[in-house]
């Protein structure tokens, strides 16, 4: 089965063909970074605008590099939520019109089950027989889920951001510091060299306590209060600051370490028959994040696997990938599907 996905929750502009779920025959990526560079973050309006004059070319470059005609596909997998409802809605009408000019199957996927399916997308992933169960942590500009995935596919979401997500955390961070968007990457860089414990920022929710929901609160993230803490040290630092790149580099570094060391210890926190520790999003680009966490894994003899870095940040083979093994929503008629927003990520399916 040969599926399109197209991808524009947020600001990237994506469509993909993947057959059966794993092989990806063509994955296009059109960032909208630059668009949004000047104002220091996604603007909706423009991200909306991008997705309608980008993604016609963007599918027909998939086609193209793909080298194979419509009549191949069997269907198409559009992200229908969580994301930005005017960049949902550009990704759904194309979409539709695609299925419905084709005469083929349309597939409502999930962005962040996609984020987590991404993780299978490397050829030389080991088989989510041998994953599974899981620790899975889905960390992206948008978004901080800690789970739990079964053996069949099913998963359970252990805990999640109240408030800001941990890539938006990079983000803010960087506007502070002055070093541009997105901040992940610039933080990271902006690190490279300094002392990650100059500066003891907190570690935001670290008490054990029992939610109304049932849930453990220590499975919970928040990055607010980091937020503030850097606002508080620059302001009260400003003259030194400024002075050295040296400063910056630890400020950076002590920023960076203390989001890494939040998501680490959360991720490993009542590990019992879990076999490995998946990461996706975004920010499981970060180099200092993944070798945290591998070895951590490897301390508690667990495998850690994060997608290759071209399916980590967001895409559509991961779209096309989680409907071709068949996940996500089958509907009979185009009206069906509508953009959720705010779709939740409570309990769920991956794949068939
Ligand atoms: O998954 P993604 O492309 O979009 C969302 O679904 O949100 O993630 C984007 C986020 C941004 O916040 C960006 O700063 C962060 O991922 N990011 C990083 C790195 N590269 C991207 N964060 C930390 N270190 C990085 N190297
Ligand atoms: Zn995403």
């Amino acid at each position: 089965m040969i599926v399109l996905g197209i991808e524009t929750s947020c600001d990237e502009t994506a469509g993909a063909l993947v057959e059966d779920g794993r092989r990806v025959m063509a994955s296009v990526v059109y960032s909208q970074v630059a668009a949004h560079r000047p104002h220091g973050g996604v603007v909706p309006e423009i991200a909306s605008r991008e997705h309608a004059a980008r993604l016609p070319d963007v599918v027909a470059e998939t086609l193209r590099q793909a080298a194979i005609p419509w009549s191949r596909i069997d269907a198409v997998a559009v992200t229908y939520g969580p994301g930005l409802a005017s960049s949902l809605l550009v990704g759904l009408a194309g979409a539709k019109a695609l299925a419905l000019r084709c005469g083929i199957e349309l597939i409502g996927v999930h962005h962040l089950e996609a984020h987590l399916i991404s993780v299978f997308l490397d050829r030389r992933a080991p088989t989510a027989e041998t994953l599974l169960p899981a620790r899975a942590l889905i960390v992206s500009g948008g978004h901080t889920s800690l789970l739990r995935v079964e053996r069949n596919g099913t998963y359970r979401c252990l805990g999640r951001t109240r408030d800001d997500a941990a890539g938006e955390a990079f983000d803010k961070g960087a506007v502070l510091l002055e070093l541009g968007y997105p901040g992940g990457p610039a933080i990271e860089k902006a690190a490279r060299g300094g002392n990650p414990r100059a500066v003891p920022f907190p570690r935001g929710l670290q008490r054990r306590r029992r939610m109304a929901d049932g849930r453990d609160s220590r499975y919970d993230f928040s990055f607010s209060g980091l937020k503030t803490a850097l606002l508080y040290y620059l302001r009260d630092q400003s003259q030194k600051v400024a002075a050295t790149e040296r400063q910056r580099a630890d400020i950076a570094a002590s920023y960076q370490e203390a989001i890494v060391d939040v998501l680490v210890s959360k991720t490993m926190t009542g590990l019992q028959d879990e076999r490995a520790v998946l990461m996706a999003g975004g920010v499981a680009l970060n180099g200092r994040l993944r070798e945290a966490m591998a070895g951590a894994a490897a301390r508690q003899g667990v495998r850690c696997i994060a997608p290759p870095a071209v399916y980590c940040a967001d895409n559509a083979a991961m779209i096309a990938a989680l409907a071709g093994r068949g996940g996500g929503r089958r509907v009979d008629a185009v009206g069906e599907l509508d953009a959720q927003p705010s779709l939740i990520f409570e309990r769920g399916r991956l794949w068939a």
